[in-house]
């Protein structure tokens, strides 16, 4: 039985106390799931590293990582340093340099869980998110000159390319493909942003028509927000920018009862490099160390994270197992209403693999 190598990086502020619990869960998973087999080892990356060393991560690091079958990552950001240098020197530098070119986050209205949507609509949600992951807005760019005179400027400039444009629209079809609804929608702001996003547009055109089994529709983003509010079941596979889909995710994750529970996978789609799994509520000083951070986000992304293993069995095993302990509803963390700690939590979602079993269509697939 071939084992899978995953390197575990903690990161900062709550990062470690939720990816601690998810290894917790991946181990007990391991130890019910027939052929299920992994093997851990920590990085002990990140701020405080960054305090120590003056780096994020060792110089070698990205070589470090490239062995492993996948990456388990906490958090990233510290209320002392530059967001610009803890992001860039780790998290974003993976993302970049490993080309993990799509970011997939899917929302689904969990049992048990309350929506800030009305209950009719909340029920409709169950939404895939594919954002961009390697250029557009977060490019890296453009530039500072004349620093500190009153004619100072500050650039970003979003990229888009033919090929990353391609390549995205071609993995958001074959995702919208594989679900039942076949219903893809596209974000655009070509409205007001008449050269990158309308090249966007033109390539995802081309790209769609190769998928005639596919619903396209398109939506400039602002009026997306509205729709996934008031239409909720109208959306299944949406294909996003990486700044749209960056704030749509936060949204989607908020509609779907808390964003302690939102996930995200960046995938190399080649393989050729691993993909790094993370929940998507940062690094959270506010209740860094209470012993209250909802770890049910890093236990979804741990299940995407064996869904892109080929581990589909365990995939599903502990995503029944998360529905389960939110379903019966008493050990729900306080951003959820619950009083559970996220040590109780993590015992009541391992309590629950034993019962759950492993059947039924796979989490991404709907
Ligand atoms: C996310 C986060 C990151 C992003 C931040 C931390 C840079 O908000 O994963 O959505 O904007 O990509
Ligand atoms: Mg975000």
């Amino acid at each position: 039985m071939s084992s899978h190598r995953i390197a575990v990086i903690g990161g900062d502020g709550i990062g470690p106390e939720v990816v601690e619990a998810g290894v917790q869960v991946l181990e007990a998973l391991a130890a019910v799931e027939p052929g299920l087999a992994l093997e851990f080892r920590r990085f002990d990356w990140g701020s405080d590293y960054y305090r120590r060393n003056g780096r994020m991560m060792p110089q070698d690091g990205l070589a470090q990582l490239e062995s492993f079958d996948a990456i388990y990552f906490g958090s990233v950001g510290d209320p002392e340093l530059p967001d610009d240098i803890t992001l860039w020197g780790l998290r974003l530098a993976i993302c970049q340099r490993f080309d993990q070119y799509a970011n997939v986050r899917p929302t689904r209205l969990l049992p048990g869980l309350t929506s800030p949507l009305r209950p009719e609509l909340g029920r409709q949600i169950d939404w895939v998110i594919v954002r961009e992951n390697s250029e557009g807005e977060y490019a890296g760019v453009g530039g500072r000159a004349h620093r500190g005179l009153p004619i100072e400027v500050g650039m970003d400039v979003a990229v888009f390319t033919r090929t990353g444009v391609e390549r995205i629209a071609r993995f958001a079809c074959d995702l919208a493909l594989s679900r039942p609804r076949k219903l893809l929608t596209v974000v655009t702001k070509s409205n007001a942003q008449r050269h990158g996003m309308v090249l966007w547009d033109e390539v995802v055109r081309e790209v769609t028509r190769d998928y005639p089994g596919l619903t396209v529709d398109w939506m400039l983003v602002d009026a997306m927000t509205q729709r996934m509010v008031n239409k909720p079941g109208s959306i299944d596979t949406v294909l996003a920018t990486n700044l749209h889909a960056d704030i749509l995710s936060d949204l989607a994750a908020a509609l779907g009862g808390s964003l302690g529970i939102g996930s995200t996978a960046n995938v190399d789609p080649s393989s050729r490099r691993p993909s790094m799994f993370e929940p998507i509520h940062g690094s959270a000083f506010d209740i860094t160390g209470k012993g209250v951070a909802n770890p049910l986000g890093s236990f979804w992304t741990a299940s995407l994270m064996l869904d892109h293993l080929g581990e589909q069995a365990a995939a599903r095993r502990l995503m029944s197992a998360i529905e389960t302990v939110t379903g019966r509803g008493e050990h729900l963390s306080p951003d959820l209403g619950g009083a559970a700690h996220t040590a109780e939590v993590t015992a009541a979602v391992i309590a629950a693999l034993e019962g759950v079993n492993s059947t039924g269509p796979s989490r991404l697939a709907g």
